[in-house]
């Protein structure tokens, strides 16, 4: 019969990079120039769920986001599309009397439809847990059997950043050297338990839907005196890598401003230039930045991706909570500053 759907639901967190990713070597298979680190965050907090389901009934693929539909001709699904595709295997459902084999996917539609809990496109990393989220519900419902490490190298097809959220904790995503990209994978550097202390805060500045930023990426490989094409040079990699490994918060913290600051100086160094940050974000940095030297050791490492929020990460309980009386104190509620709401994560954020 032609009445039956095959649904399967999956959950995927978003992702900030604290070592980022700019600059690419190929444009369609999205490698990067250089490695790349990131946190995950608490799927309760920051995540996308996308339902996929497959029937004889479909005569097209066809998806959703946020209840709107969207168009999949873009390179970016289709490639996501094609590669599982590529790898699915027979299913089953012998109650309902329900067999898929093999060669059967090649002619089978699929439906999809993805929602944020979060405000899309505002630097808040909705393609990480977008594209993750899709290769991953269609893996499931394709019975593909690769790991996520080869799932990782499918949905950084998508968006680069994806490729890191398959996995929890902090998240390494090797450049890798292959042409064909199989070797440019992400893999977990810790779990979420191993830095449990840390306490996230997302300053949501704005939530203006931001443009895509693969073009610009390519306009800053082309045009920035400053993009430093060797950021994944071994010395600065190997001790970020360690201070994740000791628990080493003032090593962390440094290295993960310079690197933010870094990457919006290239921006701004692009032609034309890139602006992601606005004063509001400029000010939360002044703030952290001056309590930080107050202290004499850092509290909060801040660090802002392709939009204007600030993401705070604070060594332990404490300084969030002394961080945010801060932030309260000098953007109170209600008055007119952009900078209105706050995503707080418990220490269970880095799951
Ligand atoms: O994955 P994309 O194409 O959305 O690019 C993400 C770029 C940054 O978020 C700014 C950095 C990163 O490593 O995630």
């Amino acid at each position: 019969s032609q009445k039956w759907v095959l649904m399967v639901t999956a959950q995927t967190p978003t992702n900030i990079a604290v070592i980022k990713y700019w600059g690419k070597r190929d444009e369609n298979l999205i490698l990067a120039i250089n490695d790349s680190i990131s946190v995950t965050l608490d799927p309760a907090h920051l995540c996308t769920t996308t339902t996929v389901a497959v029937s004889p009934a479909f005569n097209q693929d066809r998806m959703w986001l946020n209840g709107k539909e969207i168009s999949l001709s873009g390179g970016r699904y289709q490639n996501c599309l094609r590669e599982i595709r590529a790898r699915a295997n027979d299913v089953e459902d012998e109650k309902r009397g329900i067999k898929i084999v093999k060669k059967d996917w090649e002619n089978l539609h699929v439906h999809i439809a993805s929602y944020n809990n979060f405000p899309t496109a505002a630097g808040l990393a909705s393609s990480a847990a977008g594209f993750a989220c899709l290769v991953y519900s269609l893996a499931k419902l394709m019975n593909v059997q690769e790991d996520n490490g080869k799932l990782s190298a499918i949905a950084r097809q998508g968006s680069g950043s994806a490729c890191r959220s398959l996995y929890g904790g902090f998240v390494k995503w090797v450049m890798g050297k292959e042409e064909n990209g199989s070797d440019s994978v992400a893999v977990q550097l810790v779990d979420e338990k191993h830095w449990d202390e840390l306490v996230i805060i997302i300053a949501v500045v704005s939530s203006r839907q931001m443009k895509q930023v693969a073009p610009q990426m390519l306009e800053t490989v082309e045009t920035s005196a400053l993009i430093d094409t060797g950021k994944g040079s071994s010395t600065k990699r190997i001790s970020y890598e360690e201070a994740i490994q000791n628990r080493d918060f003032p090593t962390f913290a440094q290295l993960t401003c310079a690197d933010s600051n870094q990457f919006h100086a290239v921006c701004m160094d692009t032609s034309p230039p890139i602006f992601y940050m606005n004063d509001t974000s400029h000010r939360v940095i002044g703030c952290v930045e001056k309590w930080n030297r107050s202290e004499g050791t850092p509290q909060v490492a801040y660090t802002s991706d392709a939009g204007p929020n600030a993401v705070l990460i604070a060594r332990n309980r404490k300084a969030a909570t002394l961080m945010l009386q801060r932030l309260l104190f000098h953007f109170p509620p209600n008055s007119d500053t952009d900078l209105n709401s706050y995503v707080i994560g418990d220490k269970s954020i880095l799951k």
